[in-house]
């Protein structure tokens, strides 16, 4: 919604407040209670300056760096006194987490363009007559910019308590609870009561399909699923549907989302309006243990993180690799692990006398092939390597058929011939972030977003960049 429209309606139930004369009307309560925020300006005014030359080394947030191929590109800004050198053209934000200044936000997200919408990352920049919104603003040689001062706290209680007029009070029975951005801040600039006495809006939940949950109410309207649906994974599904307080996030028409890198918008949204559907109500992020891991589904390898409970896979979560899969995961990625609880083939089984399989024990189906195996000469002997099989096992099936004295191996579907001795047959000698370089691409005998994931090709393929399928000849 938009901020304006909210603190119309804040202004006019506060505005009928405060007319009435009743001095023990119980609605009259400020959300200030320290008589620094009370009078935020004077306080700032009254704040002397850090003196530079005492701080102490700070730590880039999450690692922030960058790479300053001409030092004269350079410029010096000032995060509470502290200097720091930054390339030309980032935004105040930016600066502040190379000062190791973490700032709240809600709608800024690096890889996705800046909408500036939430006003969370409102600080104070010298000589501006009202406190910034710092990622949208570009830093500036000389910057002095103050990220804790009480006018800079101030504004973002305000904007917190705008965006908790609308938001519902349901932690309790929210999935994103325990990981939700506005849980967070609000711990640090909400209030245990507010001022907006009307009705919270209502907004229909929309059926995006079977992976992605919504619960419209709680959407804060940051549209970061929206550009990640239009920059990312190159589909126009999402959208903003009206204006001011009828503002909803949705699909236009009533329609599922179709991409295959839809589960990612579960991930990006800062509260609990997208959630997943098949994690819904199963477990907190408290109760999980998470172990980092290597996707095997598919030719990518992503990095991801698997949460489990106990022995069970509860959910499946990215992890960030910037030469891979960067922070995003395909939804086969993501979701694939009810595999592993449901039609799974627990047993080894062999065909009995009367023509139907029999659940046997791994010693007694080892066994068996065992017999067999010796009953045949060596060069009827084929190793078939199934689609999700991972490097180790598909190499230990082809040293055990070696050692038999066979070199037959297949792959399962296509029926290739993998010479896995020589990585030079199955590597092209370039990786898969230098595919934002290439010209051209050249595919044979796949569907790229299905089987090797990777948004760097989807961009470039919404980008019709010329593609050749060659999957039509002959071997
Ligand atoms: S659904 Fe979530 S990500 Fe999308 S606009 Fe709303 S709060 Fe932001
Ligand atoms: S994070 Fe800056 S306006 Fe939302």
């Amino acid at each position: 919604m938009g901020l304006g429209l909210l603190a119309t309606r804040a202004l006019r139930s506060s505005s009928r407040v405060l007319r009435s004369q009743n001095p023990r009307n119980g609605f009259i309560r400020t959300i200030v209670s320290t008589t620094e925020l009370k009078n935020a300006e004077a306080a700032t005014a009254a704040a002397q300056d850090p003196a530079p030359a005492d701080l102490p080394p700070r730590t880039p947030v999450g690692g922030a760096r960058f790479h300053l191929s001409n030092p004269e590109d350079a410029i010096e800004v000032f995060v509470d006194g502290y200097p720091v050198k930054i390339p030309k053209g980032m935004t105040v934000l930016q600066a502040c987490e190379v000062a190791g200044v973490d700032i709240p936000r809600f709608c800024y997200h690096s890889r996705l363009s800046i909408a500036g919408n939430c006003r969370m990352c409102l600080v104070e920049v010298e000589k501006s007559p009202k406190p910034v919104a710092s990622c949208a603003m570009p830093a500036l040689p000389g910057m002095k910019i103050k990220t804790d001062t009480p006018l800079a706290k101030k504004a973002r209680e305000g904007v917190m308590e705008f965006l908790l007029m609308n938001h519902p009070l349901d932690c309790p029975i929210c999935d994103q609870g325990g990981e939700c951005d506005l849980q967070d801040q609000s711990m640090a600039f909400g209030s245990d009561r507010g001022r907006f006495t009307e009705v919270k809006r209502s907004v229909v939940d929309k059926n995006l399909g079977p992976l992605v949950k919504t619960v419209m109410t709680r959407c804060i309207q940051c549209t970061r699923c929206v550009r990640f649906a239009t920059e990312i994974a190159g589909v126009q599904d999402l959208g903003i549907l009206g204006r001011g307080s009828g503002e909803e996030i949705g699909t236009y028409v009533e329609r599922l989302m179709t991409s295959e890198l839809s589960g990612n918008v579960i991930d990006i949204c800062p509260v609990g309006a997208l959630t997943s559907k098949p994690f819904a109500f199963k477990a907190r992020n408290w109760e999980l243990k998470g172990t980092e891991t290597i996707d095997v589904t598919d030719a990518v390898g992503s990095n991801i993180r698997i949460d489990s409970r106990g022995p069970e896979v509860m959910r499946i979560l990215p992890r960030l690799n910037e030469d891979i899969n960067e922070e995003w995961i395909s939804d086969k990625t993501r979701f694939f692990y009810d595999g592993l609880k449901r039609q799974r083939l627990n047993d080894p089984m062999i065909r009995g006398a009367d023509g139907r399989f029999k659940a046997v024990s791994w010693r007694d189906a080892l066994a068996v092939v065992a017999e067999v195996i010796h009953q045949v000469k060596p060069e009827e002997i084929v190793g078939v390597a199934g689609q999700l099989s991972d490097a180790e096992s598909m190499m230990a099936l082809k040293d055990f058929l070696n050692r038999m004295g066979s070199n037959n191996v297949l792959c399962e579907g296509n029926g290739m011939h993998p010479n896995a001795d020589l990585r030079s047959g199955y590597l092209m000698n370039s990786s898969i972030s230098g595919l934002e370089k290439v010209d051209v691409f050249l595919l044979v005998g796949t569907q790229v977003m299905f089987f090797h994931f990777n948004t760097r090709c989807k961009f470039f393929l919404t980008v019709s960049v010329a593609v050749w399928d060659f999957s039509s000849l002959e071997h």
